[in-house]
């Protein structure tokens, strides 16, 4: 059995396999630039992304400013999360492609094109800048709640019997996350599901569907605001920040 094979079996949260279709990513340079956040709501000037190092990769700028998303998380984790532990993705990220072919491919082609190689360096940081790019699109100021009226509050109740539901399994798969990971709302066929994923993975390579949301669980994510209370910094998280337009554009 390929290594690849083992890895997708490993991962039991994800049901199925589906062709997931790759929202692009701010930092991706074949796909990004021309995608941004799906809103910004926040009238403050985003933050300013720190430089990176150099290279192909760049760090996304952030779609509000470093303190909108404050209480739920502080400036001081954006300034941990964004400023050194995404920068620091990015930054390896661009050490690891200097002269080689990977330099030349879009992020999300390096991460799915080293998944479940020996290329371990490139996968890790590949997929760690993407998540983080879909990370930071997920939150918005005033976000969460109940997603708007329409096609995709249509398959939330279709799949979860109402918002409530749909909440109460996000939170599962994001406190049940042994480790560091994610969970990720994900659409397959037009039917919704959630999805754990541990340290880098992601629906995307494990071809399990489209993401739409995403929370990282990763205590850097929380800890300097919640210690180890995950529960309570998931469930704020859903109940505040998710940002749903952009949900609903990654549901098309
Ligand atoms: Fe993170």
């Amino acid at each position: 059995m390929s290594m690849s094979r083992r890895r997708l079996l490993g991962h039991a949260a994800v049901a199925t396999a589906a062709l997931a279709t790759l929202p692009a990513l701010a930092g991706d340079k074949d796909q990004g630039k021309a995608i941004g956040p799906a809103t910004a709501t926040s009238t403050a000037t985003p933050a300013a992304a720190p430089a990176a190092t150099g290279g192909p990769f760049s760090l996304m700028a952030l779609p509000y400013a470093d303190t909108d998303l404050a209480p739920v998380i502080s400036q001081g984790t954006i300034g941990f999360h964004y400023g050194k532990h995404h920068l620091g993705y990015v930054n390896k990220l661009n050490e690891l492609v200097a002269g080689k072919d990977w330099e030349k491919k879009s992020l999300a082609d390096c991460m799915k094109g080293t998944y479940g190689t020996d290329n371990v360096g490139i996968y890790n940081n590949s997929a760690q800048t993407w998540n983080h790019d879909f990370y930071w699109q997920s939150l918005k100021k005033a976000g969460g709640g109940a997603c708007p009226t329409g096609k995709l509050a249509d398959a939330i109740k279709a799949a979860f019997g109402d918002q409530a539901g749909f909440a109460t399994e996000l939170a599962k798969a994001a406190t049940g996350q042994f480790g560091s990971g994610w969970a990720w709302l994900v659409a397959k066929d037009g039917k919704l599901s959630v999805a754990k994923t541990s340290n880098a993975d992601n629906p995307v390579v494990l071809n399990v569907g489209t993401p739409l949301l995403v929370i990282d669980v990763w205590e850097h994510a929380y800890y300097l605001d919640y210690q180890n209370k995950r529960s309570d910094y998931v469930a704020a998280v859903i109940d505040k920040l998710l940002n749903w337009d952009f949900a609903i554009k990654n549901f098309g």
